[in-house]
């Protein structure tokens, strides 16, 4: 292929040659098309061989495969590639093919410039090259001429949109760049593609105002999400667009009310999203003349007012999303007209008022979350209702309401939130009577009486908590059959007894707690059991387990488990309470007869043949659940209190949704668990669709800052510290008593135990490595320090932080820690950080002096010490201490600072070597202002670096 790739380079440059002043003669032309797709059929891979007809000794390509020509003239007019499995540059031959219009290479592996399209660009009508691999900038020479359709979408362009790319627009109907790159505000010109429908420029990091919109008014779908724009949505611009069908403008920063000019969309309008922006004022109440709308996303703004009646009319809405606003008022019972209504979520607002009891009659809801209101009253959910629900959500709110048994009946029902009302009675033993429940949450009630045996029909079951209520007798016997279950929560409640053995076959449960009940007796021997520590077990009466602190107290006269008899009168009396309840019994009638009817009105749906639409992912709501326990059960053990943690995972890269965590399962494994930093321990756990790997860090202490807001702020300010050297600062998770941060994970250790714990096979770290390690930490340093006002102290140098990729590039981890603890008590720091022994400032230990920026100087010239001697800042002799930086200042004098160098570094220059040590030297200094700013300290260690003839002496 090289060759051939040579020859026909040759080829082609000398046609190009010859061919000048020679246009007019079409024995030439002929064969520009034959020459240009071989020249780029030689330049690319083409693992399938799709390509074999492409030969080169044909005088018309006109009859390859994946080629069309323009009959009158006999030239490649049209190619179309996508899905072929191609890969490697494009090369110039195509810009031989002069009469080319449509080009498609979508869906293949091609990578490199697009700039290599040379001139044809210009002339083409269409050119689809998405989802491929090509980067570099959109070159300056790109203008639209007769292009009417451009899709450049999933590549890696970045860079601006140069401003001519707009210049001559006017035949442009459909352009999508979406995710990319690309940045900065677009061109103004981009208000001359006046016949545009379709413009899609989702996902980049556009920015600026759009309030050219208005010139396109022949736009039918619009689609700005996922970027950085601003500013509001002129009124003029909504008005203009008369037949706009999709609006998408999620995640972005648009302020200001939505206008009231989409109300001029009335006949048109289909999706409008605004979700994850900034817009303010009252909810819309003109929603109800837009009556072709089936996909409603205000959710994540700061929207107040009340949900107008005429909601009832948007006959044709399938999904209406509103979370995370600051709506309030009832919701208005007309939204049961809606009866197309596939999912509703109102979660986190001011909706109070009871839950309206149609919503509860729709036929087509699949997805019903209004948690986290202030919605009182009952749960009437009636007969027929919710044939096809799947998740339901009434969590957070004050409903006071016994547990409807007809629960039971939705068929499809997976996930079933009840958390945090003041739900009472019993927990219905029919809950499970459809079978498919996978979450069952009912934290946070007043729930009396015991858990129902029937629980173990609950097959499907695999998270369960009940924790928080007031549930009382044993837990039974039959949970053991549920195979699938993963968590299971029972602590603060009143549950008595042992926990039967055969919980110890539950082969699939990762996490368990039954704190503070009043559980006796030993653990089931098997599963998970022997490994539960303290924090799932405290607060028993006389549960027994060799991880439990303190001796066993067996508070019962007898162990349960030794007397057969007593456990059987138990199980007995379990059972003697469950009959004697008539309105269970009650309960059990009554769910009879409605069981009968939903199975038959649902069987009629099934055979009429209605078509489900499923707009919604229950398994990733699922996941979502999941994801929400794992995080707590990080933190359960800093949860005292009877209170529950109000939990909330926040990633600032929008592309990394939670629902996004692939497996999370391993928040909870104990592999997962990968080490201890400062207050906690610190989690590994896999993210997003490309599992892309981060760490989660426990701050757990006492409240260390009290406010989310604050919290969010602080730890957004961390996060804009982005350096090669640094581990970028990802997200955190909040609850008032425990904060996780999410971080990029470093796969490969830190420096500490590089240094000083490592294997005998692994070899000890070179002189370029170690140089390599600090200058890198200085750079890091020197950002944390320089580029931001004020600047971010780290407070906490030390080699565990110090982490390193495969070669030895080291990045700072929990820097800023002090910053986000400004709040934190003063003896909880001391404490925390004294233990970095040696380390330290010496103006620090006597705490008169402000922290500033200079102590990370100290500590960094620790670590210099630390990693050109090798030996540890504080060590410990029979009769002796040495302390680190004293003994090499010492050795300096005494003319003997060699002897110090770590022995297993075989190899090293001494000219690099000395200055290092003496610069650590300088940067321990014990008076801070004569240590050098950490700008200067990069500087002196690239002059170290540098060959010079003559090294300077620079000491
Ligand atoms: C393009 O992809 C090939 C593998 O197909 C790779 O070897 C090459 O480095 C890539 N080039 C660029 C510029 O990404
Ligand atoms: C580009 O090609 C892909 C797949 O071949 C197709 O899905 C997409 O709609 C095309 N883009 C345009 C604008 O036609
Ligand atoms: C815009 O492009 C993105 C990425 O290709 C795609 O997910 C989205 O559906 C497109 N928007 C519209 C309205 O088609
Ligand atoms: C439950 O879900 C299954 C599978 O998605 C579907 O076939 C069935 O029709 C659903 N049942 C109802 C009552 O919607």
């Amino acid at each position: 292929m090289g060759f051939l790739q040579q020859l026909s380079t040759l080829l082609f440059l000398s046609t190009m040659a010859f061919c000048m002043g020679n246009d007019d003669d079409p024995s030439f032309k002929l064969n520009d098309d034959v020459l240009g797709l071989i020249v780029f059929k030689s330049g690319i891979k083409d693992p399938s061989s799709y390509l074999d007809s492409w030969n080169e000794d044909d005088s018309s390509p006109c009859s390859w495969r994946f080629v069309q020509c323009n009959p009158s003239n006999g030239r490649v007019s049209e190619i179309s590639l996508a899905g072929l499995g191609l890969s490697g540059k494009i090369g110039k031959g195509l810009q031989k093919l002069q009469y080319l219009k449509v080009l498609s290479l979508s869906h293949n592996d091609f990578n490199g410039s697009i700039d290599e399209l040379g001139s044809i660009f210009t002339s083409l009508q269409s050119l689809n090259l998405s989802h491929n691999g090509f980067s570099g900038k959109i070159p300056n020479f790109f203008v639209m001429g007769s292009m009417k359709s451009l899709d450049l979408s999933g590549n890696l362009l970045t860079g601006p949109i140069p401003v001519g790319f707009f210049q001559t627009c006017s035949s442009l109907e459909s352009l999508s760049l979406a995710d990319n790159s690309l940045q900065g505000p677009l061109p103004t010109t981009l208000s001359r593609c006046s016949n545009l429908n379709n413009l899609n420029l989702s996902k980049n990091q556009f920015s600026g105002t759009v309030e050219y919109l208005g010139s396109m008014n022949k736009l039918q779908t619009l689609d700005l999400s996922y970027n950085s724009f601003s500013g509001t949505i002129p009124e003029k611009a909504m008005a203009a667009i008369d037949d706009l069908k999709e609006l998408h403008l999620q995640v972005n920063h648009f302020t200001g009310p939505i206008p009231d000019s989409i109300t001029s969309l009335k006949n048109s309008i289909s999706s409008i999203d605004l979700s994850n922006n900034m817009f303010t004022g009252d909810f819309p109440q003109w929603i109800g003349t837009l009556s072709n709308l089936e996909h409603l996303d205000f959710s994540t703004n700061s929207l107040t007012g009340n949900l107008p009646p005429s909601m009832g009319n948007l006959k044709a809405l399938k999904l209406l999303k509103l979370s995370n606003n600051k709506v309030e008022g009832n919701i208005p019972p007309s939204l049961a007209s809606c009866s197309q209504l596939s999912a509703i979520d109102l979660r986190d607002n001011d909706f109070n008022g009871s839950i309206p009891s149609g919503l509860f009659q729709l036929q087509s809801l699949q997805d019903l979350d209004i948690s986290r209101n202030s919605l009182q009253g009952n749960i009437n959910v009636g007969m027929g209702a919710f044939a096809k629900i799947k998740y339901l959500n009434l969590s957070w709110n004050n409903l006071r309401s016994r547990i409807p048994p007809e629960i039971g009946l939705f068929q499809n029902l997976t996930v079933l939130d009840l958390r945090n009302n003041g739900l009472l009675g019993d927990i219905p033993g029919d809950l499970c009577e459809a079978g498919n429940l996978g979450v069952l949450q009912l934290d946070g009630n007043s729930l009396t009486g015991p858990i129902p045996d029937e629980i173990g029909n609950c097959s499907s079951l695999y998270l369960l908590s009940l924790s928080h209520n007031n549930i009382s007798g044993s837990i039974p016997k039959s949970m053991s059959k549920l195979r699938m279950l993963k968590i299971l929560k029972l602590e603060y409640n009143e549950l008595s007894g042992e926990i039967p053995h055969e919980l110890g076959f539950l082969g699939n449960l990762l996490a368990v707690n039954v704190s503070y009940n009043r559980l006796t007796g030993r653990l089931p021997a098997g599963g998970i059991f022997p490994s539960l520590g303290q924090s799932s077990l405290k607060g028993n009466l006389g549960l027994c387990s060799p991880l439990l602190n303190g001796p066993c107290k067996m508070n019962t006269p007898k162990p349960l488990f030794l007397d057969p008899d007593l456990y059987n009168n138990q199980m007995g009396d379990h059972r003697r309470r469950n009959d004697s309840s008539s309105t269970t019994r009650f309960d059990h009638h009554m769910f009879f007869s409605v069981s009968a009817i939903i199975a038959i009105s649902a069987a009629v749906l099934i055979v009429s043949g209605v078509i489900i639409i499923s707009l919604l992912n229950v398994s990733a709501r699922r996941r979502q659940a999941m994801v929400e326990a794992a995080l707590e059960s990080m933190c359960s053990s800093s949860t005292r209190s009877g209170s529950l943690p109000t939990g909330k995972l926040i990633l600032f890269d929008p592309k990394l949704s939670p629902v996004g965590v692939d497996n999370p399962e391993v928040f909870l494994e104990k592999e997962s668990e990968i080490g201890e930093g400062v207050f906690g321990s610190v989690y590994k756990v896999s993210l997003g669709a490309q599992g892309r790997i981060v760490a989660f860090k426990k701050l757990v202490t006492s409240k260390i800052i009290e406010y989310p807001d604050d919290f969010d702020r602080e730890v957004r300010v961390l996060s804009k510290a982005r350096h090669p050297n640094l581990i970028a600062l990802e997200g955190y998770y909040w609850t008032p008593h425990c904060q996780l941060l999410v971080t990029e994970y470093a796969p490969n250790g830190n420096l500490q135990t590089r240094l000083h714990e490592r294997l005998s096979s692994t070899p000890a770290l070179s002189w370029s490595e170690r140089f390599k390690i600090i200058l890198g930490t200085a750079k890091g340093l020197a950002h944390l320090h320089h580029s931001f006002r004020p600047p971010i102290i780290h407070y906490n140098m030390k080699p565990s932080n110090i982490l390193l990729d495969e070669k030895s590039n080291p990045k700072i981890s929990d820097f800023g820690l002090a910053r986000l603890l400004t709040k934190l008590e003063k003896h909880v720091i001391n404490n925390r950080f004294q233990s970095a022994l040696g380390y330290v400032a010496p103006e620090l230990a006597c705490q008169s002096l402000r922290v500033n920026e200079k102590c990370d100087i100290y500590g960094f010239g620790v670590l210099i010490l630390e990693l050109v001697t090798g030996r540890r800042p504080v060590e410990y002799g029979e009769d002796n201490v040495v302390i680190l930086s004293d003994h090499v200042r010492i050795s300096l004098e005494q003319g003997n600072v060699l002897d110090c160098v770590d022995r297993s570094m075989a190899d090293y220059p001494e000219d690099e070597v000395l200055p290092v040590l003496k610069l650590a030297l300088v940067c321990t200094s014990q008076i801070p202002s004569s240590r050098p700013s950490m700008t200067e300290v990069v500087q002196i260690l690239q002059v170290i670096k540098t060959p010079i003839p003559h090294q300077m002496e620079i000491f």
